[in-house]
């Protein structure tokens, strides 16, 4: 029987990384993490980190970028918040080790979509995620008071009197399940694309820790509101590997079948119009012209300059048999990340006493209907370092009790059902993925009940029960605000409609006028 550590950390991608680097300050953390270290959404990150740090950028610019990508749902107080502290953390970061790509000893910033201003900081050109999260874990390699522990997956929170005070967790190693408490639990867990059937995020993306949370009590935000990315490689047999927004930010042209240039036609902005709008022209000149993919075209710009600047992208493409300096690339949409979330105030506080949540799981408002590129990299810093201050402020003494024993665990109770997981990603494509309507969303929902009634493993009722309350909340919302489109309400209603989306267990979903309150 071991001696309960003071905080929990869940995931170690950059929000659970930061925040186990910020309680650490005051007490023992262990980090939970399903997979290996390195495997997260995190890892896989390219374009980079948005912060106003060069000479010609401000923060407020930042904000108003931020606010007119979120469509009028963005909380302001968790906007200011991120705009404001980033570049301290990024500064941190630095000094921790991280190294971001400088032009001439300064640090160099690319174009993404949606900002008025160069402000994306990026690593090894392309593989700025990779370079994140090798500094973080250096960072937290040498803190005794951090325990790092791979391949060990949290499968339920444990609340007593209405607070969270542990974690069950597995280690497919031993197949046994253990118990731990602490003082806080940080909930870092990522994101949810793996519910719909094309997604750029790796296969540990699976929603666990909103599924967990909800299961808890906490209450869930604006789950309706995914952001579908514009350009994920579309090659039969091939994951939907991203090609970086960056590559239109340096003059990435998309092009149809017959060699036009066509999206300018669908907004002036161009290649460079948010996400959610070039997302949409993708598919509607897919559909006009009946093909399932569009190209994207960097064969005008420089082989050299590509070959330097995007070198993961470059050899990934290779290795399918095309030169990104002499072939077209296709690509399609694919789902990419969750604006919704755990609801959180800007200190990470869910609802449910005792759980902080940070980065992709949560839902703080900072990224309202749709998240300004690279942005969530900046909030994985910003917001997992206040939710660890928020838990050593908040916390009370740790109770005095030891880890119970560990008790002998079937892992096939672990392992998600690959048919359930296969229908529910078909279903949440089809049916609640770029273009919504109501009658497809209700199927879906349907569909999904019925699903969650079966007899399966409680991780495959979560993953099912999560892509239930993401059709729900989408069906719910009757406009189209950021990257929520309904084909049947098309335009967007401020008088009826900003409002979040609130869904709670065991409670119809409602809507909520605030997320943040401090
Ligand atoms: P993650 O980095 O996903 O980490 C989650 C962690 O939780 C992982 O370690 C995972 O294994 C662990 N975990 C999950 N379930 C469990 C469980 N049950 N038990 C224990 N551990 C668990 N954003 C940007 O700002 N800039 C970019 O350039 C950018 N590019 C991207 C490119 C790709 C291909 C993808 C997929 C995303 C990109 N994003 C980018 C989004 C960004 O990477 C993520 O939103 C962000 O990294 C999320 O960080 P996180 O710490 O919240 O979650
Ligand atoms: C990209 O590089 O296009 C991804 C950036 C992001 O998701 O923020």
């Amino acid at each position: 029987m071991q001696t309960p550590p003071d905080y929990i950390v869940l995931g170690s991608g950059v929000a659970g990384l930061r925040a186990a680097a910020e309680l650490a300050r005051e007490g023992r953390v262990v980090v939970l993490t399903k997979d290996r270290l390195d495997e997260s959404n995190t890892e896989y990150a390219q374009g980079g980190v948005a912060v106003a740090m060069s000479d010609d950028d401000e923060i407020s610019l930042h904000f108003e970028d931020t606010l007119n990508a979120g469509a009028g749902l963005c909380d302001e107080k968790a906007v200011r918040t991120l705009v404001e502290e980033g570049p301290r953390y990024i500064t941190e970061l630095i000094e921790w080790g991280a190294q971001f790509d400088r032009q001439e000893g300064a640090l160099a910033f690319t174009q993404e979509a949606a900002h008025s201003r160069r402000r994306i900081l990026h690593a090894h050109g392309d593989s700025t995620g990779r370079e994140i999260v090798r500094s973080l874990i250096a960072h937290a390699k040498k803190n005794p008071n951090i325990q790092l522990t791979a391949h060990a997956a949290t499968v339920g929170l444990i609340v007593e009197n209405e607070r969270c005070v542990g974690v069950r967790f597995i280690d497919p190693n031993e197949s046994l399940r253990r118990e731990m408490y602490a003082r806080a639990v940080v909930l870092a867990t990522g994101g949810a694309g793996q519910v719909f059937a094309q997604t750029t995020n790796p296969s540990i993306a699976t929603g666990d820790g909103m599924a967990m949370a909800y299961a808890a009590g906490a209450t869930m935000c604006d789950l309706e509101f995914a952001q579908f990315h514009p350009t994920a490689l579309a090659l039969a047999d091939a994951p939907r590997f991203l090609l970086s927004e960056a590559l239109r930010g340096e003059g990435a042209i998309l092009r149809n079948h017959a060699g036009e240039a066509f999206a300018k036609k669908y907004d002036d902005r161009g290649e460079l119009a948010p996400r959610d709008i070039v997302a949409r022209a993708i598919v509607a000149e897919m559909e006009r012209t009946r093909e399932r993919w569009m190209y994207l075209d960097l064969t005008h710009l420089k082989a050299d300059f590509l070959r330097q600047r995007f070198p993961n992208i470059f050899e990934t493409c290779l290795r399918y048999g095309l030169d990104l300096t002499k072939d077209q690339l296709p690509v399609s949409p694919a789902a990419h990340y969750v604006m919704g979330g755990v609801k959180t105030d800007t200190r990470g506080r869910t609802t449910l006493k005792g759980l902080y949540a940070a980065g992709e799981v949560a839902c703080t408002g900072v990224h309202g209907a749709n998240r300004l590129a690279s942005n969530s990299l900046l909030e994985g810093l910003v917001f997992g370092a206040r939710a660890g201050s928020a838990a050593i402020e908040d916390s009370l003494p740790q109770p005095n009790r030891s880890e119970p024993s560990p008790v002998e665990f079937d892992l096939s109770e672990w392992r998600l059902d690959q048919r359930a997981k296969n229908r529910v990603q078909e279903v949440m494509w089809l049916k609640a993925g770029l273009i919504r309507r109501a009658e497809d969303l209700r199927g879906a929902v349907e569909e999904l009940s019925r699903m969650a009634e079966e007899n399966v493993n409680e991780r495959t009722k979560n993953f099912v029960t999560l892509a239930k309350l993401m059709a729900e909340a989408a069906l719910w919302r009757e406009e189209s605000r950021g990257g929520h489109f309904r084909e049947d309400f098309p335009a967007r209603d401020d008088q009826r409609w900003r409002v979040h989306s609130a869904q709670q267990i065991n409670q119809p979903i409602r809507a909520a006028n605030r997320i943040s309150e401090e």
